[in-house]
């Protein structure tokens, strides 16, 4: 991970001091500032670094899902839970686990997740005994987790646990003298595996770089890089190698009227096209924790078999068929 920012590099310091103890690291950025990249640094630099690094977003499940991919759940826990799944905080034992999005966990999976902090111990749903588990934990957030908890959304003693070395890593428009230092080295990078070379960057396209606000940071400006080297030809990166929301004149802005009509009259959020797109949704978070296992994700959708893959012909999901 490379920087010229001195925030970022004070925060690599202390990323390689946390490394060496127990204490719960919380990194707080935006999207694509690299926490996940700074959390496995960390997990590397430790003691735990022969032990397993394990990730989850706790964005992505509801909470019921979420609650046996953490911790587990026994054969026989719920309809159909044909096997045991030893859930991620076994899987992490002697290792370390990525809580992604943890602002967005469900209020009583926290209660639990405390519950194992304290504890050190998980119990499978479903199960009876404790099974203790040694794990470091690792939390990301793009939220203030205090304004969570001041909004009632978040509990302050898991706040207060997570929270032992908070990291705050600055957005890329704030450190604009990293912008050029990602772009050139993904560009030396993608040369190496491009048809395309690109020597230099012009002095239009740098500005265009330096002046963009980047919401979606380095994450964002490799995606640049990358569009420059599918798009772009020669050894010169110009302002036409830019994607059009980077290199083309700024969007005018909407009509007055259109703003007012659409700020007069709400559109409706939830519509049937949505309400099929949150249950396609939920389908396909359920295989992917099920690893494609049908059986499975009905079981943890709560439904049967039959009435999943029905459907899942409904809503055009395509069924991999395993096992
Ligand atoms: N300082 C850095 N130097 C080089 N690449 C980085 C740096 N920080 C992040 N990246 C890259 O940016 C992308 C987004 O990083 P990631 O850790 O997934 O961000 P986040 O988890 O905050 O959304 C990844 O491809 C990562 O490798
Ligand atoms: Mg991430």
């Amino acid at each position: 991970m490379v920087t010229r920012d001195p925030g970022l590099t004070r925060v690599f310091r202390i990323v390689e001091k946390a490394a060496q103890s127990q204490a719960s690291v919380l990194l707080r950025g935006e999207t694509g500032t690299g926490k996940e990249l700074l959390a496995t640094a960390l997990h590397q630099l430790s003691p735990r670094q022969h032990g397993p690094f394990h990730a989850i977003s706790c964005a992505a499940l509801p909470a019921s899902l979420l609650e046996s991919e953490l911790f587990g759940h026994v054969r026989g826990a719920f309809t159909g839970a044909v096997r045991d799944n030893p859930g991620h905080f076994r899987l992490a034992n002697k290792g370390s686990l990525f809580l992604d999005e943890v602002a967005e966990m469900p209020m009583e999976v926290q209660a639990k997740l405390l519950r194992v902090l304290e504890t050190h111990t998980v119990i499978p749903v479903g199960g009876q005994e404790p099974i203790s588990v040694d794990v470091r934990i690792i939390a990301a957030t793009h939220k203030a987790l205090r304004g969570e908890v001041e909004a009632g959304r978040f509990r302050a003693d898991l706040m207060y646990r997570l929270r032992v070395v908070p990291i705050f890593i600055p957005a890329l428009r704030e450190r604009v003298c990293d912008i050029l230092l990602l772009t050139q080295r993904f560009i030396r990078e993608l040369n190496q595996r491009s048809a395309r070379q690109i020597a230099e960057i012009s002095s239009a396209a740098a500005e265009v770089l330096l002046a963009h606000d980047w919401p979606g940071n380095i994450r964002e400006l490799r995606n640049v890089i990358e569009y420059a080297f599918v798009i772009g030809e020669g050894p010169v990166l110009d302002v036409s190698d830019l994607p059009p929301e980077l290199s083309g004149s700024p969007l005018p802005s909407p009509p007055a009227a259109v703003t007012r009509a659409a700020s007069a009259r709400p559109f409706p959020v939830r519509t049937v096209e949505s309400a099929k797109e949150d249950e396609r949704n939920r389908i396909a978070e359920a295989l992917q924790a099920a690893s494609g296992h049908a059986g499975q994700a009905a079981t943890l959708l709560g439904m049967s078999r039959i009435t999943l893959w029905r459907r899942m012909k409904q809503l055009g999901i395509a069924g991999r068929r395993t096992r």
